[in-house]
């Protein structure tokens, strides 16, 4: 029985199971059994950062990360929402252990998914997208919009930016209760491209990693921000597995698309 109970679940993880995305859209091969190497956030650290969950058969759960940029608004990945009926798609705001209800949490229905008009589920290029909630966010404490950079405002290779997130801290795990940070340089698109290949890593993408791993984002926090001093400059896309080394975690860089998000509000 737990044989078959293995074999289901390496199956599901090679074939895909289209309600989690975290388990299926990354252009990777198997994992290694590695620890993203990040630590526990602090309750109201990132008050920016969302929850998004999508109720299902077993109930809503978390599938991917996103952003506080409005009160109305919350920015992620478009292979996030591709395809989910906004009516049952939450977002949850000043979260922080997932299996606990501290109070400071805000569970807002969508309204609209709005993704980029050129997102390619291939290869990943315009992975962007916004969800319009149904409720006014109230701001507090543990719930603020985060600030997005100038159009074009890009960072350079080896500056220190952070990403954030309930994905999966091992391989094919689970999602952890506890929000977690990770600090990782910026890798130049060149070097980037060196790792993934000319073709791979459009400009409008940003790497972020060490050469020797260790420290990355993984499978569940899709859609969630990368970010330096208050600032987002990046979204989480994908990458080959994860915290492998010579193979940072690739963002959407959000410089190239603050027009486009600010004409989608
Ligand atoms: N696509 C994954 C998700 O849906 C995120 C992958 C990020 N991978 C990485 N190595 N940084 O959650």
């Amino acid at each position: 029985m737990l044989r078959l109970c293995l074999l289901a679940a390496t199956l599901s993880l090679a074939v895909g199971f289209p309600s989690f995305p975290w388990l299926w859209k990354t252009k990777s091969l198997p994992q290694l059994p590695r620890v993203v190497g990040g630590v526990e956030a602090e309750p109201g650290e990132f008050p920016f950062q969302v929850s998004l969950q999508k109720d299902g058969l077993f109930g809503r759960s978390h599938i991917c990360g996103g952003s506080i940029i409005d009160e109305h608004h919350v920015l992620t990945a478009a292979h996030c929402i591709k395809g989910v009926n906004p009516g049952s798609m939450f977002a949850v705001l000043g979260e922080y252990d997932l299996s606990v209800e501290t109070g400071t949490e805000q569970v807002i229905v969508a309204t609209d998914l709005t993704i980029h008009e050129h997102y390619d589920g291939q290869t990943f290029t315009n992975d962007v997208g916004v969800l319009r909630l149904l409720a006014t966010i109230i701001y507090s404490d543990t719930v603020q919009p985060i600030d997005l950079p100038e159009q074009m405002e890009l960072l350079e290779g080896g500056e220190l930016v952070l990403t954030t997130g309930w994905g999966t801290t091992v391989e094919g795990g689970s999602i952890p209760d506890i929000l977690r940070k990770v600090e990782v340089p910026v890798v130049s698109d060149t070097d980037c491209r060196v790792s993934y290949g000319v073709t791979d890593i459009a400009d409008h993408m940003i790497c972020a990693g060490l050469p020797e791993g260790g420290k990355d984002a993984c499978q569940g926090d899709s859609g969630g921000p990368l970010f330096a001093n208050g600032t987002q400059y990046g979204i989480v896309s994908w990458g080959y597995g994860c915290a492998r080394p010579n193979y940072p975690g690739v963002y959407t860089e959000v410089a190239y698309f603050v027009d486009w998000i600010n004409n989608h509000l």
